[in-house]
């Protein structure tokens, strides 16, 4: 994959990539898993592995407040903060992610 500055490119085009119909699809960027999830006309990304006990996100799904539900345990994050909704203090990591005219890019940094 190609790198611009720390801003790693993963597709080409939104049309690219392929979700599922939870809106959750699982790429590999640098030997990580993570999720980019559409959601709203947007793209977010996180980390695959679930911060509670590592269950993978990919297999859960979004609930109408911007949370992504863990399928394990159900516990739900904020796609924003990352923070979970329980207060239990667990954070899972977001990564930014944008569109631009030549492609997606996701900093894993
Ligand atoms: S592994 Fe995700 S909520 Fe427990």
């Amino acid at each position: 994959m190609e790198k611009k500055n720390n801003w790693i490119k993963i597709a080409n085009k939104p049309g690219e990539i392929i979700f599922p119909e939870n809106n959750i699809a699982k790429i590999t960027v640098k030997e990580k898993a993570i999720c980019v999830i559409q959601k709203d006309g947007g793209l977010k990304a996180c980390v695959s592995k679930c911060p509670h006990a590592g269950g993978d996100l990919s297999d859960g799904y979004l609930d109408k407040r911007n949370h992504i539900v863990c399928p394990v345990h159900c516990y739900r994050f904020n796609l924003d903060s990352g923070r979970d909704n329980n207060g239990e203090g667990y954070f899972l990591k977001i990564f930014p992610i944008k569109i631009e005219k030549d492609g997606i890019f996701v900093a894993l940094e």
